[in-house]
């Protein structure tokens, strides 16, 4: 295990972990992810980052390629969410360094994981703006707070006009290359929206004042502490516009429809929305939540601004899948702008009004009453499933050309 130079003595010395896909225990990483930590071979030899709990040795032993772990002078922890710090203790043990950088927050999740450990740690908090001299090269932090920690900073070196970016700008990718534009997959659009509408999306606010921050800065390469990197003028704008457009969730025209089913009346009356939706002029992904892990709805959300949803009824309620993954959209405060509600029930049919309801709270503008059809749907209950997909697509085209 090598490490790469991604720049004149500058090196990647990470982890690629292609079996991870249960990225932090609630969102999908399909294709594995990367733990990205760089070195920088100067006069103070500095490791920024570091890598997930048990993948310390491979990072060391990159390392070992360049240089031996113990001449580590300055470790930089920009983030200490522990797919990245998990391995502090077992680095800091190796390398010995003579200062560890991280921001002010960061003291507090540090003594969380490390009480004991960091007592003896030569830690230095930095703020925004504060910079540090390598010798040949400087590194500037800047903190960026909520994006998506509180301790989450970011670290700018100018001289090789690199921004160190955290999980900013990342993607849960494993693969052997190291560049956007080595990269043959043809899912990195896909990937960059699956982590910022999984993890990043409830601090769009704080994303949309860091934008002109990272734009201010002349800066020839982004390297996240996940997946790709992105080099050169096109790549770095590509993601800086990939991250406007997510941050701004300007209206969508399309729409997602997502059901659970007991005895397929529900489903059929999904499909009747769909049907509503794509032929009054919006596009609508269907699925069924049984089929589609919470993340990969978040994911398909990233391209639309509406969201309708069924469930049968279910000793009075809402069967559960429909209802976490509700619970789990709503916690991520994506700006759906039109709704809608259906399910077939047997005696009771209260799911409906249930899923209206948490819609409502949602500040979701609801265009029509919530759609019940009792055992099996008929012409008619699908006829009314159809009028609420084609009234959604109203209001939403409304609001996309208003
Ligand atoms: Fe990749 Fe917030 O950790």
């Amino acid at each position: 295990m090598n490490a790469l130079e991604i720049s004149k003595d500058i090196y990647w010395v990470g982890h690629v972990d292609y079996d991870h896909h249960d990225f932090h225990g609630y969102s999908k990483s399909p294709v594995g992810t990367t733990y990205n930590a760089y070195f920088i071979n100067d006069e103070k030899k500095t490791l920024i980052d570091t890598v997930a709990p048990g993948c310390g040795c491979t990072l060391l032993c990159r390392l070992a390629h360049v240089i031996n772990p113990v001449k580590i002078d300055y470790l930089v922890v920009n983030h200490m969410e522990l797919d990245h710090e998990g391995s502090l203790a077992q680095i800091v043990e190796k390398c010995r360094p003579e200062k560890i950088f991280c921001s002010q927050m960061a003291l507090t999740s540090m003594a969380g994981y490390y009480r004991e450990e960091m007592k003896n740690w030569p830690v230095q908090a930095v703020k925004s703006g504060e910079s540090i001299s390598l010798g040949k090269h400087t590194l500037v932090f800047q903190e960026t707070r909520m994006l998506h920690w509180p301790d989450s900073m970011v670290t700018y070196c100018p001289e090789a006009k690199i921004l160190f970016s955290q999980d900013a700008f990342g993607q849960n990718i494993a693969c052997t290359e190291r560049f956007v534009d080595e990269y043959k997959g043809n899912d990195f659009l896909t990937r960059v929206k699956e982590y910022y509408f999984n993890i990043v999306l409830p601090y769009s606010p704080q994303v949309l004042k860091a934008l002109p921050v990272v734009e201010s800065l002349d800066i020839e390469m982004i390297a996240p502490d996940h997946g790709l990197i992105s080099r050169g003028a096109r790549d770095v704008k590509s993601i800086i516009d990939m991250y406007r457009t997510m941050a701004e969730q300007k209206p969508r025209q399309r729409a997602v429809v997502i059901y659970d089913t007991m005895w397929h009346s529900t489903e059929q009356l999904a499909r009747a929305v769909c049907s509503g939706l794509e032929e009054n002029g919006v596009p609508a992904t269907l699925m069924s939540v049984k089929e589609n892990h919470h993340s990969a709805i978040m994911t398909a959300l990233a391209d639309a601004s509406a969201l309708v949803v069924g469930s049968p009824t279910h000793n009075n309620g809402v069967l559960p899948y429909l209802m976490s993954t509700l619970t789990y959209i709503k916690g991520l405060r994506p700006k759906i702008l039109v709704g809608g509600a259906f399910g077939s029930y047997g005696w009771s049919g209260e799911s409906p009004k249930i899923l209206q309801k948490f819609l409502e709270d949602m500040k979701i503008e609801l265009p029509c009453a919530p759609v019940r059809a009792q055992w099996r749907p008929g012409h008619d209950g699908l006829k009314e499933a159809y009028a609420l997909g084609a009234g959604v697509a109203a209001a939403l085209k409304a609001k996309c050309q208003g």
